[in-house]
C-alpha cells in the first residue's frame, strides 16, 4: 500500500473571524472569489464542482464554470441532455464546491438548482467564440461515441455548413441556476483548528450564521 501518512500542509494563510464577515454570503463569496480571481497561482478561479444525484442515490461530481452569479445563485451551462442533466431532471438538489488551494478556502454550496430562461442561455450562447458553439452542437455529451474522429468529422462537416450562416443555440444546451440555501466558507488555520463559517437560509428570507467545529 502506498503511504500518504506524511503528506500534509500547515495552513496558515488567512482567518474567518465573525466581526470581519458579510452579512450576506453572496457578498462574502464575492470577496472571497474576487481574492481568488487577483491570485497569480490561480488559473480558473471559476472552475467549480457540481455534485448531483444519480438515479441510482449515489452522488456524482464533475467541473464546469461558473459564469455568472448574482443574489440568486450562481450560473453554468452545460448539456441538458448530458448524465448531468438526466441526473437534475429528476433530482433538482446540488452541491457545489470551489477549492483554492493558494488561498487555502474552501466554498461548499447547497442549491436547488432550475434552468435559466431560454433568452439568457441564447444571450451566453451568441456571446461564445464559434468553435465553442460548434463544439455544443456536435457534442453528445456523455453519450457513447465510436471514436475520436466521429466528432472531428462532425465539427469539420458543420463548419462547412455554418461557413456563412448564424450559429442557433441548440435547445438541448442552456444554463442553470443554482440557487443556495446553505453555504459554507472555510479558511484553513494551523493546528487543523479551521475556520467554517455557515450561512444558512431560514423561511427563504434571512441567512442565519453559525460557526462549526473544524
Ligand atoms: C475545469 C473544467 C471545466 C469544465 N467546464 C464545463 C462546463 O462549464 N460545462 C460542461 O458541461 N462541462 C464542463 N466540463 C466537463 C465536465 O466536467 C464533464 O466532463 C461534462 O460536463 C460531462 O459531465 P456529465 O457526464 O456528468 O454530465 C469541465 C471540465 C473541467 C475539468
Amino acid at each position: 500500500m502506498e503511504n500518504l501518512h506524511d503528506k500534509r500542509k500547515v495552513y496558515q494563510k488567512g482567518e474567518l473571524l465573525e466581526n470581519c464577515i458579510k452579512e450576506n454570503p453572496i457578498e462574502q463569496f464575492r470577496d472571497w472569489f474576487l481574492d481568488a480571481e487577483e491570485h497569480p497561482q490561480i488559473s480558473e478561479a471559476n472552475a467549480m464542482s457540481v455534485a448531483t444525484i444519480e438515479q441510482d442515490d449515489c452522488p456524482r461530481t464533475r467541473m464546469v464554470l461558473l459564469k455568472s452569479y448574482n443574489w440568486e445563485g450562481f450560473v453554468f451551462y452545460t448539456n441538458y441532455e448530458s448524465r448531468k442533466g438526466k441526473s437534475i431532471e429528476e433530482n433538482k438538489k446540488a452541491c457545489l464546491h470551489f477549492f483554492w488551494p493558494a488561498l487555502e478556502r474552501q466554498i461548499i454550496i447547497k442549491a436547488d438548482l432550475e434552468r435559466i430562461s431560454e433568452n439568457m442561455s441564447d444571450g451566453y450562447f451568441s456571446s461564445r467564440p464559434k468553435g465553442s458553439q460548434l463544439g455544443a452542437i456536435v457534442s453528445p455529451q456523455s453519450q457513447e461515441i465510436p471514436n475520436r474522429e466521429f466528432l472531428e468529422q462532425e465539427l469539420k462537416d458543420l463548419e462547412k455548413e455554418y461557413q456563412h450562416k448564424e450559429i442557433i443555440r441548440p435547445k438541448n444546451w442552456g444554463g442553470y441556476i443554482a440557487k443556495p440555501y446553505e453555504i459554507e466558507f472555510w479558511q484553513g488555520r494551523p493546528n487543523r483548528l479551521h475556520d467554517r463559517i455557515l450561512y444558512r437560509l431560514e423561511n427563504g428570507l434571512d441567512w442565519i450564521i453559525t460557526r462549526l467545529a473544524p
